[in-house]
Order: structure tokens, then C-alpha cells, then sequence
């Protein structure tokens, strides 16, 4: 099967396996696993924050950066296609009371006018307050987009005299980082809390970090505790981490060659190809993804008439190659 439904799909390389297998371990809840101790410094100092968090997932990052600058009874706004609010089941506001409001957006890019004209203030009797912004880069249902760097900006610098805090759901900030060349340390200067992935494009089987100041980590790991993600001889996920960071960074890159080359030869407009991803619009969903799957490739179905392919570890030339045989003909 070659599966190009998403960059999660990725099973562990022979030397990333080696190096779990190897790992120096110790229970991370006492705070004494070598190696998450050492990620949690690393993704830090990447990021140019004080101090990091070792999470089972994505959604667990996102939701405890947001609690960290929002507080019950208060909102996050963000885009209307944000993970946040479509794929995190509801755990806002079902786990820690925080209101959601969203913005429709041209396309997922960022505009830092659109979401400051929508924020509210606090000391209203009667507005529920904005604490806080949520922006997600690289945008998964914008087809992998790379926020601007000048919103990005715009929105902080704008954010610091409104007391407003900024959440990044860097799931995938390194596809952004390695596609515009943006270090990821401007990235996570930009931003207050930021959770950032390990098990998409870079390939680990599981773990995302949050980053943020000493301070808020040190209450993160409250949250963490309290929803059962005290994890104990973890260093065998976080050798998996380290050894994405140190082989499969700059490879991003390939990822983002063979997607431009998928859609070339689907004949979709390499110019909608930002990243990692291929969107096929107009297509019959359900009857593509069906027919393609008996022919050995397995995509995603967004909506009734989108499909999203995505490159990754696991997807060669020769991987490509056979995707557009099968794909073609479909198209
Ligand atoms: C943009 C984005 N944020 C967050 C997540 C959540 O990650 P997880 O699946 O590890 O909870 C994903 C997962 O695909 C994602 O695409």
C-alpha cells in the first residue's frame, strides 16, 4: 500500500528504532528521564523559550498551550478550519471551559487586521473577553499553507500592548520552517504557547512538545498530570524525538519536491502546493478514494468532493511514480 493520507501514517526508521531500543531511561514523572529532559531543552532552545513539555500528541499540546493563556469562561479566537476547533473534540470547551470563536478566513492565511477587529475586550459586562489568539502554520485544511511572516509579526507585536496571548499549533513548523526559510526560532518568538510535532513529517511514532516560558511549563505540567499524561520511561519516545530532529529535519524538503511533482503530473497547479500536501478539488470523493485503494493507494477524503494527499517519510520516487499511475486515470 502506498498510504498518502496523511504524514502520521509513518512507521519508525531501522535507526530510529535502534536509538529507542538504546535509550538511558528513568521515570519522567520524577523528572528524571535523561532523554526527555533533554528534548524538552532542545525543542526549547529551538524555539527560543525558557522551558518545553514532552505530550503524548498534538491535541494534548494545543489544548494545554491554550489553557495556559485563557482561562475558563474566556475565548480563544481562530480560523474557522483550525485543527483546534474541528479535529480536537471539542476539548476546549468540554475539558476546560474555554469558549471558541472563529473568524472565516481567505483560504486559511492568517490576516492579523481580520482577527483583531473580531477580538473582544475585557471589563465588559457584557462580552465574553478574548484571552487569547490561536494560529496554526503550517494550516492543514488550507492544504499545508505557510502563514505569512508579516501577519505573523503584525498580530504579536499588536498583541503585546492588548494583553492578548498567542497559541501556535506548530504541528507542522517545520515544513513551514524548511519551505520558507523562516528560522524556528522567529516562529516561536511569535507566540506565547506553541506545540510543535514530532509524530507528522518528522517521522516519530508519537510525542509533541509545548514551549512556552518557565513559568507556564511548570503549570502545564499540572495539566499534563491531570489528564493521564504523566508518562514514565518515556525516554524510549523521546530517543525517537531526538533522532527526528537530528536525520529528518532538512528532509522535509524532499517531501515538499514530491508533492509539487504529484501535482504536476495530476495536473493540479503547483502553485496550491504550499508543503507536504496535494489538494484535488472537484473530485468525487468517496468514488476516487474507493478505486484507488483497489489499486494499492490509500488517500484522504476531506469533503464529499475533496481529496488530500500528502507526502512523507515513507513515500519515495518510485512511491510517487505508482500514485500517479493509479491516480491518473481516476483524475
Ligand atoms: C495542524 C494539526 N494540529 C494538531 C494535530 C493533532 O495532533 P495529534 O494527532 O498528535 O493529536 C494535528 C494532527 O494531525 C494537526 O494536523
Amino acid at each position: 500500500m502506498i498510504d498518502l493520507r496523511s504524514d502520521t501514517v509513518t512507521r519508525p526508521t531501522a535507526a530510529m528504532r535502534r536509538a529507542m531500543a538504546e535509550a538511558e531511561v528513568g521515570d519522567d514523572v520524577y523528572g528524571e528521564d535523561p532523554l526527555v529532559n533533554a528534548l524538552e531543552e532542545r525543542v526549547a532552545a529551538m524555539f527560543g523559550h525558557e522551558a518545553a513539555l514532552f505530550v503524548p500528541s498534538g491535541t494534548m499540546g494545543n489544548q494545554i498551550g491554550m489553557r495556559l493563556v485563557c482561562q475558563p469562561g474566556q475565548e480563544v479566537l481562530g480560523d474557522a478550519e483550525a485543527h483546534v476547533v474541528t479535529y480536537e473534540m471539542g476539548a476546549a470547551a468540554a475539558v476546560f471551559g474555554l469558549s471558541t470563536r472563529t473568524v472565516v478566513s481567505e483560504g486559511g492565511v492568517l490576516s492579523a487586521d481580520q482577527l483583531i477587529s473580531q477580538v473582544r475586550p475585557f471589563g465588559n459586562w457584557h462580552l465574553t473577553p478574548t484571552a487569547a489568539v490561536a494560529v496554526e502554520n503550517t494550516h492543514n485544511r488550507a492544504g499545508g499553507l505557510v502563514q505569512p511572516l508579516e501577519e505573523l509579526e503584525k498580530l504579536f507585536a499588536w498583541s503585546r500592548d492588548a494583553g492578548v496571548s498567542v497559541h501556535l499549533d506548530g504541528a507542522r513548523i517545520w515544513n513551514a520552517a524548511v519551505a520558507s526559510g523562516v528560522p524556528l526560532d522567529t516562529y516561536g518568538r511569535l507566540a506565547d504557547t506553541a506545540s510543535v510535532c514530532l509524530s507528522k513529517g518528522l517521522g516519530a511514532p508519537v510525542g509533541s512538545v509545548l514551549v512556552a516560558s518557565a513559568d507556564r511549563i511548570a503549570e502545564g505540567r499540572l495539566w499534563r498530570k491531570r489528564l493521564g499524561g504523566g508518562m514514565r520511561q518515556v525516554g524510549v519516545l523521546a530517543a525517537a524525538g531526538l533522532h527526528a530532529l537530528d536525520h529528518h529535519v532538512e528532509r522535509l524538503a524532499d517531501d515538499h519536491a514530491r508533492a509539487r511533482r504529484l501535482a504536476e503530473r495530476l495536473g493540479v497547479d503547483p502553485a496550491t502546493v504550499h508543503t507536504n500536501m496535494v489538494v484535488l478539488d472537484g473530485v468525487a470523493a468517496p468514488m476516487l478514494a474507493a478505486a484507488a485503494k483497489g489499486e494499492g493507494v490509500l488517500v484522504s477524503e476531506v469533503s464529499a468532493t475533496r481529496v488530500r494527499l500528502l507526502t512523507h517519510l515513507d513515500v519515495d520516487d518510485a512511491a510517487v511514480d505508482r500514485a500517479v499511475e493509479v491516480l491518473a486515470p481516476l483524475l
